[in-house]
């Protein structure tokens, strides 16, 4: 079924002039969660304007919080905050809510959740989160598809060591060892930008946080944390993104405010792909021949590697490369949902399991698309803006979740789109 809101592009309009990126989705979920360990105001700057932000303010609203938002800066005040549930609309309305756990029961010693159900990537797990806590001292009981998490003795220190450099779990586990009794380490941590941004968001608010970004994080415990100001890093995603946007048209667009080594694990498949790509300062300055060339291999790896969120994007662009490339997504088991639309478009894609071969045409043609999720949406995007002729993409709902109006964006840089 399709929604009623669509984007309709008529392509290969070729990108050019300069793009500012906004703040990072996936840093500013699980901050603007953190401002329940402070009964003090929290400011955060360059917070994305998106539908999944809306959704945390609202959370936050619903727990007795104030939060509002204005332009890009989000205020908030948890003093008032009474509640330790999330109802199950909310917690349907964005699986990533899950980020909540950690810092309800820091500050309540209880929460109770609905159970995260999949989303359009597959099941996502939430294992490594709940065993990580138990370690600290929470309990947990799963029943009736809600989680109810009580920390009677309150929240203790504990050497955890990861399975997996699980992001989500990283972050539920530094928020709820902030403010707990004695150090947590954390062992195969995860290293994204975003895991950083909440260290330094933390101890701005007085934690004691040492090693983000590396394997292991160390998290003393302090008493309290207080209100602060901080500033989200820029959206990496959303910088690969445009990028695959310009190299799809054959463009030349600089790519500003954003921090270049953050993208460091995809740089070099756009330069691999044919493209010039100049770094300077806080920008980037992408310079794409009129074809590209397919990149051989590209494996999807946690932070520094290449990043999953930018698979889908990068795979649209590449559909009409010179040459066959394979991709390998090794993180979400279903992740390649938007080959369908791309097929649609001509794509040639041949999936097996982990892999898919994408066999580069010499062009693609617009149809009328449904958005699969939030990546896979842009995706689509790509594909059109690269396209000839028109394309329809619907269900474009998920795509608000990561992108702050991505039409005037991309009108901005040139592209014919715009939103019916
Ligand atoms: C975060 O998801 C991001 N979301 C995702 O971005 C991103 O793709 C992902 O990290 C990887 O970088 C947010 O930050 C809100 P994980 P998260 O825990 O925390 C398995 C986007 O498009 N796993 O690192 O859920 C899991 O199933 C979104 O912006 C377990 O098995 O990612 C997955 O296969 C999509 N058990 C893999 O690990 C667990 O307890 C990576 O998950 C947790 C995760």
């Amino acid at each position: 079924m399709f929604s009623v809101s669509k984007l309709i592009i008529d392509g290969r309009k070729r990108l050019s002039g300069r793009i500012e990126i906004q703040g990072a989705k996936n840093s500013a979920l699980p901050i603007l969660a953190s401002a329940l360990l402070t009964c003090d105001t929290s400011v955060i700057n360059n917070c994305p304007d998106l539908s999944d932000v809306e959704i945390t303010l609202n959370i936050l609203r619903y727990l007795g919080c104030t939060a509002q938002l204005d332009g890009n800066t989000v205020t908030i005040n948890s003093k008032c905050a009474d509640k330790y549930d999330i109802p199950d609309e909310l917690m349907r309305a964005m699986r990533s809510s899950i980020i909540f756990l950690g810092a309800l029961v820091a500050r309540f010693g209880m929460a109770r959740l609905s159970f995260p159900g999949g989303c359009e990537l597959g099941p996502r797990p939430i294992d490594l989160h709940l065993k990580a806590l138990r370690m600290m001292g929470i309990e947990i009981s799963e029943q009736h598809g809600s989680l109810e998490c009580s920390a009677p003795n309150g929240i203790h220190g504990a050497k955890i060591s990861l399975s997996f450099p699980s992001v989500g779990a990283t972050e539920n586990i530094m928020l709820a060892a902030a403010t707990a009794q004695g150090t947590t380490i954390i062992s195969n941590a995860a290293r994204e930008p975003e895991i950083c941004d909440l260290a330094d968001c933390l101890n701005s608010f007085g934690a004691n946080i040492s090693g983000a970004g590396e394997g292991t994080i160390i998290i003393d415990g302090v008493e309290a944390l207080n209100g602060a100001m901080h500033t989200i890093i820029p959206d990496r995603i959303a910088a690969a993104t445009y990028m695959a946007a310009a190299a799809a048209t054959g463009g030349r667009v600089l790519i500003d405010r954003i921090v270049p080594t953050h993208l460091s694990g995809i740089i070099p498949i756009f330069e691999e792909s044919g493209c010039t790509v100049k770094q300077r300062g806080n920008s980037i300055l992408i310079d794409a021949p009129n074809r590209l060339r397919a990149v051989k291999l590209i494996r999807t790896m946690p932070y520094p590697g290449f990043p999953t969120d930018a698979q889908p994007p990068i795979m649209a662009m590449l559909s009409s490369a010179k040459g066959t490339g394979i991709f390998v997504e090794n993180i979400f088991e279903n992740r390649y949902k938007h080959t369908s639309g791309l097929e649609r478009m001509g794509a040639r894609i041949y999936l097996e399991g982990k892999v898919a071969v994408v066999e580069g045409v010499s062009e693609l043609y617009g149809a009328r698309v449904a958005s699969p999720d939030l990546r896979g949406g842009a995706a689509l995007v790509v594909a059109g803006l690269g396209a000839c002729g028109v394309t329809e993409i619907n269900d474009i709902h998920y795509i608000d979740r990561g992108y702050e109006s991505i039409e005037l964006e991309l009108s901005k840089l040139g592209a014919s789109i715009k939103r019916l």
